[in-house]
């Protein structure tokens, strides 16, 4: 195998990389980023890793969800709150109706880089290049505003770590107590049916605990009660960044690409050949491969060998996109390319990005009903493979927006637009989040169930 170093990727082919004018002052600013702290810590990244692996097994459940770009207008903490709120709702009744410990990973602190169908945008008679997220140019339509900006990449690093460092004191500062569930409700969902019965989860939990604490086991004895692991992730696509990112671990001599605990590999930049596979396979950090129609099993299963040959439980996750129409088509075939050779993954569904379409008012948006089918096909193909299906990766965000049609509240096409916020792609909103949960959550039960006995009978 070739030797790698933290910049072999320059020497392959790279796709949806930009173009910066000034190369000096991009250097300048990836000197600076590579002098600043690491974001995560590689005994984090390895604890995550060994979480993963048990995903791998059908003992425990991955959630994967964020915004589908992060934005600097919309970066304020009652936002972060927010989306953390709602991934705790979700973990909890996931956890609560499967039983099974569910892996916090969000796409959040960093989540920034967009690779887009098309290179320019035009309006009219003016064509200009698109808009490829705030840490590279920015989304007002101007020639000015769509030159990429190194400086960019700095701010999102501090946004980075100041997103982060709210969140970490979120998971072990008392926000995450079991006791406090109650207070993870956002004001705007408590009339929806979604509400109704997360207080019935919330009232079963409190029953739990007043049980637990009676037989002496409480927050003061077991901090599992009081608090919570949550991981970052995003797409390792500004490769620039990545490698200003990646650092030596010092206790183990290892790399890791401190931007985030978990990176992944889009569905545009998987080439065998490319930049983007070459750097990952350097890396120590868990890696996800987005999977949609246009690859194939020989393909994914030669990257998930360069990315992984000792074959390590955790490692890779592959995240099928297919959309909800054409899961059946393409599924059952990856997963048999990937069981035929023993490889270890973690099956992820991301019923988001197979799912995009314009609603008759122009919107980019995600019918509610897809995204639940999407996940639905994807469970079912699973069972009948003998497969785990351990992960759902998902668009959304704790605001109040009307972006993906459908779910309780019914958004139609022509509410789209009283709300529509995203930086990119249609993100879910808690309502639709939590009502995605409670749909599945008995599926992940069957499911879980199903791939314990069948991992147990092949042992
Ligand atoms: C994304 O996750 O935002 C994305 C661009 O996905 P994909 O690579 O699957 O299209
Ligand atoms: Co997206």
């Amino acid at each position: 195998m070739k030797k790698w170093n933290i910049n072999s990727w320059r020497k392959y082919p790279v796709k949806h990389i930009p173009v910066y004018p000034e190369a000096d002052e991009l250097d300048n600013v990836l000197n600076k980023i590579r002098s600043f702290p690491p974001l995560v810590f590689a005994g984090e990244t390895r604890h995550l890793k060994q979480q993963l692996a048990e995903v791998v097994d059908g003992k425990a459940f991955l959630l994967q969800g964020g915004d589908c770009a992060e934005s600097f207008a919309e970066f304020n903490p009652d936002n972060i709150r927010d989306y953390f709120k709602v991934i705790l709702q979700m973990s909890l009744v996931m956890t609560y109706s499967a039983s099974l410990p569910v892996v916090k990973l969000g796409r959040i602190a960093g989540q920034f880089s967009k690779p887009r169908s098309a290179p320019t945008e035009k309006q009219g008679d003016l064509e200009l290049p698109s808009y490829l997220g705030d840490n590279i140019n920015a989304m007002e339509f101007t020639k000015k505003a769509r030159v990429p900006d190194p400086k960019r990449l700095f701010k999102a690093y501090s946004q980075s770590a100041s997103t982060l460092n709210l969140l970490r004191a979120f998971c072990h500062g008392g926000f995450a107590d079991l006791k406090k569930v109650h207070l993870w409700n956002l004001g705007y969902i408590k009339k929806s049916p979604q509400a109704k019965k997360f207080k019935e989860l919330e009232d079963k939990i409190a029953d739990a605990l007043a049980f637990m604490d009676a037989c002496g086991i409480n927050a003061d004895f077991n901090r599992r009660l009081k608090t919570v692991n949550f991981w970052t992730s995003h797409e390792a696509l500004h490769l620039p960044f990545e490698e200003s990112m990646t650092r030596v671990d010092s206790t183990t001599g290892e790399y890791h690409d401190t931007s985030a605990h978990f990176v992944w590999i889009g569905d545009r930049t998987r080439q065998l050949d490319g930049g983007h596979v070459e750097f990952c396979r350097g890396i120590e950090n868990p890696i996800g491969i987005k999977c949609g129609p246009t690859s194939k099993g020989e393909e994914i299963v030669k990257i998930c060998n360069l990315l992984n040959p000792i074959n390590e439980k955790g490692k890779i996750t592959l995240i099928s996109r297919f959309g909800h129409k054409n899961v059946e088509k393409f599924l059952p075939k990856l997963i048999r390319s990937i069981k035929k050779e023993g490889i270890n993954v973690i099956w992820s569904c991301d019923p988001m990005h197979g799912n995009t379409i314009k609603s008759t008012t122009g919107f980019k948006t995600r019918p509610f009903n897809d995204v639940v089918s999407e996940v639905k096909n994807v469970f079912a193909v699973h069972q009948s493979e003998g497969s785990y299906a351990g992960g759902l990766h998902i668009e959304m965000t704790g605001q109040n927006v009307t972006e993906c049609t459908g779910g309780a509240k019914n958004i139609s096409d022509q509410d789209l637009s009283s709300r529509y916020h995203t930086q990119c792609d249609p993100r879910l909103n808690a309502d639709q989040a939590l009502e995605l949960a409670f749909l599945i959550s008995d599926e992940i039960k069957k499911n879980s169930t199903y791939a314990k006995n069948s991992i147990r009978a092949a042992s």
